[in-house]
């Protein structure tokens, strides 16, 4: 790439970001579909199958620490985990602290969930690479907020390969429980905000996988956030077209223990060695 390919590369970039903020004033013919009276879509994607899972919505059996600033400070990055089963509970309550829906706003105008949303659009679906979970095969899911269930998307021929090709080979992952994958289903944010719907989606990402870092430390498990995502590999597994709706965004979890902290602190070696 020339060093002009770049710059306009960049520039792109802050222009994206930046232009956000005023747009509204550059584009004063322009209407969403919203304004435009256009059919809402729905506010979640139905299920695909019949092969529908209740979640536990009782949490009275988990450990959950309650003291708030000792989770926010113990809360980090964990890439190494310890390969022991999780529960099913476990699974519902990281399910339901990310995007659990607590209430429906109007008649069926918006959902309000357990984090917070621009306009309330939640235009994400959370789909998710199972393994060592009690009670459920491992395996393919898409999660069901609506009713608070998951469904069973399929077998995978090799389920860890797929989750070191999805994750742009950081095989890490690969000891995770349960990879979440993160699609927006872009039309969801664009019937109301149009062309100003796609930096609020980048934003709006965030919030789940904090509440997860969150959610997870406060019941002693651990995750990282993951953006360098394989959309292609994500997408064909779950079968997303990659247009109206792609996998962006991930985070494994899995069981972890204090003992590892030096073999985490290994991911940062190059720190160390180069002098950094
Ligand atoms: C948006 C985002 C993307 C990230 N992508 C990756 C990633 O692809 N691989 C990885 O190992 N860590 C990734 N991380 C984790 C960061 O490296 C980590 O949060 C950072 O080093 C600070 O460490 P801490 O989370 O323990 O405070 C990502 C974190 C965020 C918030």
């Amino acid at each position: 790439m020339t060093e002009q390919e770049i710059r306009a590369r960049i520039a792109n970039g802050r222009a994206f970001v930046s232009r956000f903020a005023n747009e509204e004033d550059t584009a004063e013919d322009y209407q969403t579909d919203q304004e435009l009276k256009k059919p809402q879509p729905p506010l979640a994607k139905a299920a695909m199958t019949d092969n529908i899972i209740d979640l536990p919505a009782d949490f009275a059996e988990l450990d959950i620490d309650g003291d708030f600033l000792h989770i926010i400070n113990s809360r980090k990055s964990h890439r190494v985990y310890t390969q022991e089963q999780m529960t099913l509970t476990e699974l519902s309550y990281l399910l339901w602290c990310t995007q659990g829906v607590k209430s429906v706003r109007g008649k069926s105008y918006a959902t309000l969930r357990t984090v917070p949303c621009g306009g309330a659009r939640h235009e994400f679906e959370t789909y998710m690479a199972v393994q060592m979970v009690d009670g459920l095969k491992d395996g393919f899911y898409h999660y069901l907020p609506m009713t608070h269930q998951i469904e069973f998307l399929g077998e995978a021929e090799d389920l860890r390969g797929f989750i070191g090709e999805s994750l742009c080979e950081q095989t890490w992952a690969c000891k995770a429980n349960v990879v979440f994958y993160y699609s927006c289903v872009f039309y969801r944010a664009e019937w109301r905000y149009g062309i100003w719907a796609h930096v609020p989606i980048l934003m709006d990402s965030g919030h789940i996988t904090q509440n997860l870092y969150l959610a997870a430390t406060s019941i002693g498990l651990g995750g990282c956030a993951i953006a360098s995502v394989d959309p292609p590999s994500a997408n064909k597994a779950f079968g997303l077209d990659g247009e109206e709706e792609t996998i962006f965004y991930a985070m494994p979890v899995g069981t972890v223990r204090e003992e590892d902290k030096d073999a985490e602190d290994e991911f940062y070696a190059f720190v160390r060695e180069q002098g950094l």
